[in-house]
């Protein structure tokens, strides 16, 4: 049964993407829980890498008997049933479905009640780590959250799929927020980059709105202030490598208008890869290792953020 004090207590939902696997989503994902529950939070973690679950491998833990799997094909009922407690107290995890080809993509109602149960959860923070790749899906898990996260390395391949990622974000955006077919088709058009209509950022998007329906063009200028997507950088080798965050951040403002909060960066260091392998989370095996510090330093920096927003409301 689901407590009414539990469903009105105040959580906060993060998802953790990045358009591109192997970069440390999951890593990253279960070390800011285990951060976390250190501060006495109550945390959830769900592995949403509905193809590719690892999650539960970052925590050291084995693939569970329940998975999402089993929720989102209604083999249970509530999302309780899923739900694992973890070693760590205050931590607990919904581990990633693994019979992936019928849950990679879950359908429409599959995501609404997944999001919904979540809701109803007694947790403060519950954190997405989500899959590779810009399928809408993702981009809905991304949209749906609190704080949107973006873990990026300082690769160019990484880097193009991270702009890819926020791009595609923004526009699925813009295309839930206007209801004219007109518009969402323009949307769409220009998501092709070559399009021929010379739209090229967003700014060019929202002028050419602006021409068909003066109103809807101010509504999505009104999305883009709202929009702020936050970055890490993983993998970091050089003091350039940490350079990386601010000129991604001058890049979003410049040629899409996208205010990006860099939150940090995470070192590069063999002992990940040691507590991986050792099959021990990398914030209770190498607790100050630089990688294990720089990411317990994110989580400050995302509590500051939240309590500035509050302060801010009241
Ligand atoms: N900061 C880091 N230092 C060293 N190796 C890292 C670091 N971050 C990630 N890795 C390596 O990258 C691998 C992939 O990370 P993972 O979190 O599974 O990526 P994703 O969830 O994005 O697919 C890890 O198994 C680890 O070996
Ligand atoms: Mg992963």
């Amino acid at each position: 049964m689901i407590e009414i004090q539990d469903a009105l207590r105040k959580k906060e939902i993060w998802a953790i993407g990045g358009g591109k696997g192997g970069i440390g989503k999951s890593l990253i994902t279960g070390n800011i829980g285990i951060h976390l529950a250190r501060l006495k939070k109550k945390v959830l973690l769900v592995d949403a890498d509905l193809g590719g679950a690892n999650l539960h491998t970052t925590l050291g833990i084995g693939v569970p008997e329940m998975t999402l799997s089993d929720f989102l094909n209604r083999r249970a009922e509530n999302i309780q049933d899923v739900i694992i407690k973890t070693s760590i107290p205050n931590l607990s995890l919904i581990s990633g479905a693994q019979d992936f080809l019928d849950a990679a993509n879950p359908n429409f109602a599959q995501k609404t009640r997944l999001l919904r149960h979540l809701e109803t959860l007694d947790a403060d923070y519950i954190l997405l780590d989500l899959g590779a790749g810009t399928s809408f899906n993702i981009l809905d898990f991304f949209l749906f959250s609190d704080h949107g996260i973006l873990v990026v390395l300082p690769e160019p391949t990484a880097i193009e799929n991270a702009y890819r990622f926020i791009k595609s974000a923004f526009y699925r955006r813009f295309k839930k927020v206007v209801a004219s077919q007109n518009i969402k088709d323009l949307i769409d058009a220009a998501m092709d980059q070559k399009n021929t209509m010379g739209i090229r950022t967003p700014y060019d998007l929202i002028e050419r709105v602006k021409q068909m329906e003066r109103e809807v063009g101010e509504i999505l200028e009104l999305e883009v202030l709202k929009f702020r997507p936050k970055l890490i950088v993983n993998q970091v080798r050089t003091k350039n490598d940490i350079q990386i965050g601010f000129s991604m951040k001058s890049a979003c403002q410049k040629y899409f208008g996208i205010n990006v909060e860099y939150l940090g960066y995470v070192e590069y260091d063999d002992c990940v890869w040691q507590s991986i392998r050792s099959k021990r989370p990398l914030a209770i095996e190498y607790p100050y290792s630089r990688p294990s510090r720089c990411i317990e330093r994110i989580v400050h920096n995302l509590l500051r953020k939240e309590q500035l927003t509050a302060s801010m409301l009241y």
